[in-house]
């Protein structure tokens, strides 16, 4: 299978998964309008892989996929409100708030959050291991919180002062962005784990993946903003200057941009290589290489 067969099969497990949730009327609708409103799907995506890498079957891994999903689709209605980064644009439709209203894209948010716990902690498997369902909820549950996505949120639009060095910026993209890629790989490999033994490596070789993977995205994200168009993208561009941010590319330049994406999808595959993984991991180090040239 080449790669990206394999990315569009992983991709479809997860779509036919979550239109199975939300189906009724009024606030099940609007966290409905973002949830499947298409999207990359890269975190579920990374949840399936780093399982079926670490020796498990990525079916058993489906609903810790969905779950980070929720998160990540939460994260993005509220991180366009307004009050965050004011945006019309997602995913190549009106923002949630543009449709729903304020109130009720913050309500779709809160309730994908709510709903994204149960869904994880009611994951079936099947377990052969106890166990998994609570681990992966606790990584979700640091990822996305006070030290996690949230904290960067917080940084990135209520910071004192804005990020000076290029070091500050990439402690509040490790957490705005990496966290909840961190969040997936890690539940992937605790997928695998409540299927059977994985050698702990694997579980840090994860984490150091989705580290060098975050900076890399996020990076990629601030580039495209500026030198992409809304309807390759999906999103409006040009957010970042209008909210007055400081990214990678005013602090550095497109140029360095480049490079720096680059650097640290190198970065994220030698960590990869740290990991004792059962099988094999080409998909994993396809898909960041893939990353870096991506263009939505
Ligand atoms: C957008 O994430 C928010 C960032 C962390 C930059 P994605 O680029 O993964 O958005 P979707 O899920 O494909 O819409
Ligand atoms: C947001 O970063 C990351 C989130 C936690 C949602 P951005 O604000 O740059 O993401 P986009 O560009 O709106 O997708
Ligand atoms: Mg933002
Ligand atoms: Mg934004
Ligand atoms: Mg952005």
């Amino acid at each position: 299978m080449t790669f990206q067969e394999q990315y569009d099969l992983y991709r479809s497990m997860v779509e036919a998964r979550l239109a199975e949730f939300f189906p009724g009327p009024g606030l099940e609708e609007a966290m409905r309008y973002s949830l499947l409103a298409g999207g990359k799907r890269l975190r579920p995506v990374l949840a399936l892989a780093f399982c079926a890498a670490a020796g498990g079957d990525p079916a058993a891994a489906l609903d810790f996929a969905c779950g980070v999903e929720m998160v990540h689709t939460y994260s993005l209605i509220h991180d366009d409100l307004p009050c965050m980064d004011n945006d019309d644009l997602r995913r190549g439709k009106p923002t949630n708030h543009k449709v729903y209203g304020e109130t009720a894209a913050v309500l779709a948010g809160d309730a994908l959050q709510a709903a994204a716990f149960r869904i994880v902690l009611q994951a079936k498997g099947p377990w052969t291991i106890p166990g998994a369902p609570a681990h992966a909820a606790l990584a979700l549950a640091e990822a996305a919180g006070e030290k996690g996505m949230c904290l960067g949120q917080y940084w990135d639009t209520l910071g004192t002062g804005v990020p000076d060095s290029l070091e500050k910026l990439a402690r509040i993209d490790d957490k705005k962005t990496g966290d909840l890629l961190r969040a997936a790989c890690m539940m992937g490999v605790i997928a695998a784990m409540g299927q059977g033994p994985v050698d702990p490596s694997c579980l840090d070789a994860a984490m150091g993946y989705a580290a060098g993977l975050g900076l890399a995205f996020q990076i990629r994200d601030d580039l495209l903003d500026v030198t992409s168009t809304p309807e390759a993208l999906g999103k409006p561009i040009g957010s970042d200057e209008a909210n007055g941010k400081t990214t990678y590319v005013t602090l550095a330049g497109a140029v360095e941009c480049g490079r720096a994406v680059l650097r640290y999808t190198q970065e994220a595959k030698t960590a990869l290589r740290s990991g004792a993984w059962p099988s094999d991991t080409g998909f994993l180090c396809a898909l960041a290489d893939a990353l870096t040239i991506r263009e939505s």
